[in-house]
Parts: structure tokens; sequence; C-alpha cells
């Protein structure tokens, strides 16, 4: 039942710190400092093809962020209803990734079937356990969010990133490109997650202070680099999901390639800018549109330097390790998102056209 909360998305944003608590366990081991053993041996894998739809599909973007820095192993994310029918070359030493929350989407399953006649290892990052997927797979590699109700994806979704950034350090290790200094610190880090996904919560006041000019948009603008770019389509995704507004994200250095050419004094742009080493390009960025009268929303930590160019509001969020940006970051697009559709009034758990679990192509 939904509680304290006006709904459910609500509960299960704020049920993040345990969710992502329990799923980071089942991969690594807080004691120790070390990655559990799993039962992929990664060092015996080339390639990774990861396929998911929606939300589940940026989760694996950022997992391939992280599979390719610090495994050195290269990571290709499809969608799956694209993968599924155009013939893919696939090399035979790839292990395929079906990422899903809800382990019966009928575009992932197919493709994780495919890849299992093509004689590929498989495995499957599901939330119900005892879904086709996690039956059809090889190995399973579960999260553990629990019962997601709200129809826009929350709290499976920063379980499959946290299980993905956890099994992309245990990829590190077996390669070797990680040592056991490197090990200790990352899954620290990892660990660190929830106590700053509780932090991130308290940023609902400044989120809902924003809300409003954000409800009158026809469009909204998503940015952001390196993981923050998937993020950003997560973001927007959500937005349009349960607000209905129109939003777009995109990578903060194809700005200029396009989509700068919708900016005008109507049109907010939302960046996701944590202190990494993109931060400056990201600034820079949002001076561009700025300049242009764009109204900037920066989500970035306090201590982060301002980008010069009047129009440009600061959200403050936690400041973190580069490789946990995505869970924390995670929490204000959803929080964005979700007290825009209160503002509109919208049906917030049960979206017009949409259902939670799609079994139909
Ligand atoms: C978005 C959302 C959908 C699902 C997608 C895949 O909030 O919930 O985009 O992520 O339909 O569903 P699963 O993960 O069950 O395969």
């Amino acid at each position: 039942e939904k509680g304290e909360y006006r709904h459910f998305m609500e509960k299960e944003i704020h049920e993040q710190p345990d969710s992502v608590q329990h799923t980071l366990s089942e991969y690594l081991d807080l004691v120790t400092g070390k990655a559990k053993t799993n039962a992929i041996d990664f060092a015996a894998v080339e390639r990774i093809q990861i396929v998911a739809c929606g939300t589940a599909f940026y989760a694996g973007q950022i997992g391939r962020y992280a599979f390719e820095r610090l495994a050195g192993l290269p990571c290709d994310v499809e969608i799956a209803s694209e993968f599924r029918y155009r013939s893919p070359a696939v090399s035979p030493k790839t292990l395929a990734v079906a990422v899903s929350q809800s382990g019966e989407t009928a575009d992932t399953l197919a493709s994780l079937t495919w890849c299992k006649a093509q004689g590929l290892k498989t495995a499957a990052v599901v939330n119900v356990h005892s879904s086709s997927m996690a039956r059809e797979a090889e190995v399973l590699w579960p999260t553990h969010a629990g019962p997601e109700i709200g129809v826009a994806s929350t709290k499976a979704f920063t379980a499959q990133v946290a299980a993905l950034l956890a099994l992309a350090v245990a990829a590190g290790v077996a390669r070797g490109r990680i040592d056991a200094a490197q090990e200790a610190e990352l899954v620290k880090a990892l660990f660190e997650s929830p106590r700053l996904i509780a932090e991130a919560l308290r940023m609902d006041a400044s989120i809902r202070s924003v809300v409003q000019d954000l409800a009158k948009a026809d469009d909204i603008l998503f940015l952001g680099r390196g993981a923050m770019f998937p993020l950003a389509m997560e973001g927007a995704l959500k937005l349009k999901e349960i607000s209905y507004i129109h939003a777009e994200g995109y990578a903060a250095g194809e700005l200029k390639h396009g989509p700068i050419a919708l900016i005008d004094e109507e049109t907010p742009t939302i960046a996701l800018a944590p202190l990494d080493d993109v931060f400056e390009k990201t600034a820079s960025n949002l001076q561009e549109v700025a300049a242009r009268g764009g109204p900037v929303i920066m989500i970035a930590p306090e201590n982060a330097p301002d980008p010069h160019g009047a129009g440009i509001r600061r959200i403050h969020a936690p400041d973190c390790h580069p490789l946990i940006a995505p869970l924390v970051y995670a929490v204000p697009m959803q929080l964005l998102a979700y007290y825009t559709a209160v503002q509109k009034g919208t049906d917030v758990d049960q979206p017009r056209n949409l259902a939670k679990s799609v079994t139909v192509e």
C-alpha cells in the first residue's frame, strides 16, 4: 500500500536507498570490499551486447560506459525491437545481456532467445525472478527493487544501474584492469550511493520551486555528457510519460548540431552536471544556451563553479564519486517528472496509453 505517500511512484522513489543497497549486496561484499564471483567468466568474454526497451535501455547505456571504462570490455546496447529484426552480426565470444524489470517484454525476450539460438552466452538482469527472461537466460542477474507498481519505472531503473555498475567492477577485476586497491575504492563508492540517494531525496524542495515554470513549457531539453547522457534521455522519458510535456535528452556536445535551434525564452534546458572530467565542457554548453535567452536549470554539486551567463538557475545535488553519479542524479530526474505531473494534475501512477508490462510487440 501507499502508506504516507500520495502515489506509488512517490513511494517507490523513496524506497531507492534500500532497493539499491539490497541490489549492490547481491554483487559486492561490503565487508571485504570485493566484487563477488558470479557465474560469468568475464576474462573469457570479448564483447557484451545489451538488449532492452525504454528505461531499461537507458540503464543499459549507463552500464556500457562502465563496462568499457572499468573493464576495457567492448559493449553495444540496442533497443530490442530493432535488434531482433535487423539480422545483427554478433561475434561468437559475445555475452548477450537482457535488461528488464518485468522479464516479460516481448521484444527483449525475443532478442534473448535469438542470441541463445546463435550459441551466445546469455544473462538477464531482471527484477521479476520467476519471469520468462529469468528462465530463458543461462545466468540470472537479479535486481532487488521489489514489486514496482507505478507504470513509470523508478526504483527498478536504479536497481538495474546498480547491478550493471557492480558487474562492471567485477568484470574489471576479472580482466586484470582493476587492482585490489582500486576495487576497494570502487566498492566503497558504490556502497555510498544509498546514503547519497537519501540525500538527493531532500532536493525535493528546490525541485518543487522550479516545477511551476516547467509545467508551463511545451518542450524541455535535458542535457548531459558521459553517463549523464543516457540519464538525460531517461529524465526526458520520465517527464513525457507522466506530465505529457514533450522533452528530449541530448548529449550536451550535440547541442550545436541541431537542437540549439529550439532554444528560446519558453524552452527550459535541464542540465546534469556532476563534477566529473567533462564538467567544464557541459558548463560551456550551458553558457551557449543562456546566451540565446534559454532558461537553464543546472543540477550540480554546490562546490561546482558557476558558469557565467544570465538565466542559469542552480539546483544543488550531493557531491559524489563519478561512478555513482547516475544513481544519485536519477533522483532529481524522477522528482522533476513527479512534481511536474502533480502540478499538472495528471494520473501519475497510471499515465494515459501506457501499460506496465509490454508483452505484445
Ligand atoms: C518507462 C518504462 C518503460 C519500460 C519498458 C521496458 O518508465 O517503464 O519504458 O522500461 O517498457 O520494460 P521492462 O523493463 O519490464 O522490460
